[in-house]
This record gives structure tokens, sequence and C-alpha cells, in this order.
């Protein structure tokens, strides 16, 4: 697919079939990842937790919908994976790179999954709930020391992914010619 077609085509999913993804699907979506920029390249300040088990999706679904304070609801919309990316803390001055680093990965990750047909949606909420559960952070294996800071679920999805008209009129833009 075209670069500014699988842009055009990706968006946000939210309804997902259950239907996990294939091993070749996640290497790909991984690699996508590990393509993305990162501040000075420095990959060791970053890590992904690829989260395909049922309990502790069903963990962060909760801890998402308490953090929004909506029980009823399920931040994860049923996606069979979901891939988080934390950062180290690196000390409130750099912390920002850590962000950036994740938002990188996350959309590089999405882009793939729309070349391959899959849905995907950038998940945050869920995500600030993980940061303040230390026994959740600890179930998903993420070391103290590192932030939760954005994360992506994935799946098969049977909301039809339209590619949408582009445009230069949804963020302005102040032009210094
Ligand atoms: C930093 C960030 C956080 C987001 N957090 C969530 C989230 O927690 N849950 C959700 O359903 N969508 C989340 N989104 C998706 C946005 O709502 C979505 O990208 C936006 O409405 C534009 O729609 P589109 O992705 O279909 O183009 C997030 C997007 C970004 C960039």
């Amino acid at each position: 697919m075209e670069t500014m077609k699988t842009i055009a085509m990706r968006q946000s999913c939210r309804e997902y079939t259950g239907e996990q993804l294939t091993e070749s699907e996640l290497k790909t979506v991984l690699e996508a990842a590990n393509a993305s920029p990162v501040g000075m390249g420095k990959f060791e300040d970053m890590m992904l937790t690829v989260v395909q088990k049922k309990d502790l999706l069903e963990k962060l679904d909760e801890a998402g919908a308490k953090f929004y304070g909506n029980p009823d609801m399920h931040p994860l919309y049923g996606a069979p994976t979901v891939i988080i990316a934390s950062a180290k803390d690196t000390g409130i001055d750099r912390r920002m790179v850590g962000f950036c680093n994740a938002a990188c990965m996350i959309e590089n990750m999405a882009l793939a999954a729309t070349d391959l047909g899959l849905g995907s949606v950038y998940l945050m909420g869920s995500i600030m709930a993980l940061g303040g559960d230390s026994d959740l952070k600890q179930d998903m294996k993420i070391p103290a020391d590192f932030i939760p800071a954005s994360a992506i679920a994935l799946g098969a999805t049977t909301q039809p992914l339209k590619e949408r008209d582009l445009t230069v009129s949804k963020v302005s833009v102040e032009y210094l010619k």
C-alpha cells in the first residue's frame, strides 16, 4: 500500500471480532515499532509489552473503566492484543522524550496494522490507570523505573477501514514564508 493511502486509511477502531493476530502480523507490527524514531537512538530507554493474556486484558480494561469512572465501559474495546510502550523514567527534564518516543512507536504500529488490514486504536486512559497501579504494573512485568506511556489496541475489526479525504484544514497552520 502506498504510504499516503495507508495514512488516509488509518482510523481509530473501537470494534473488534476477537480474532487474534497471526505471529507474522505481530512480527510486522513490532518491526514497525523498532523502525520508529527514538530520541538519541536510546532504544534501551523504551520497552514494549505485548498483552494477549485474557485475564491481564480484563484487568487493564477494568482499571481503565475505573479511571474513566464508568464501570460499564470497555476502554480496550475487546481487542485481542494490546501493546504497551513504556519509557524509562529519566527524570522530569527528559520525561517528555519518553512520551514522544512512545507516540512515534504507536503511530508506526498503527500504520503497519492498517497496511495489514487490521484495526487499531491509540490507548491512553487505561494506560494512565496502569501507571498508578503498581500491582497491575508488576503483573504486566513492567519494571518499577519504567512509566507506561501509551498503548495500542490491535485486532481484526468489523469496522470497515475507509479511506479519508486528506486535507490541510483540520489543524491551524501559521505559514512563515
Ligand atoms: C495521545 C492520544 C491518546 C488517545 N487516547 C485514546 C483512548 O484512550 N481511547 C480511545 O478510544 N481513543 C484514543 N485516542 C484516539 C483519538 O480519539 C483519535 O485518534 C481521534 O479522535 C481521531 O480519530 P481517528 O484516529 O479515527 O483519525 C487517542 C489518540 C491519541 C493521539
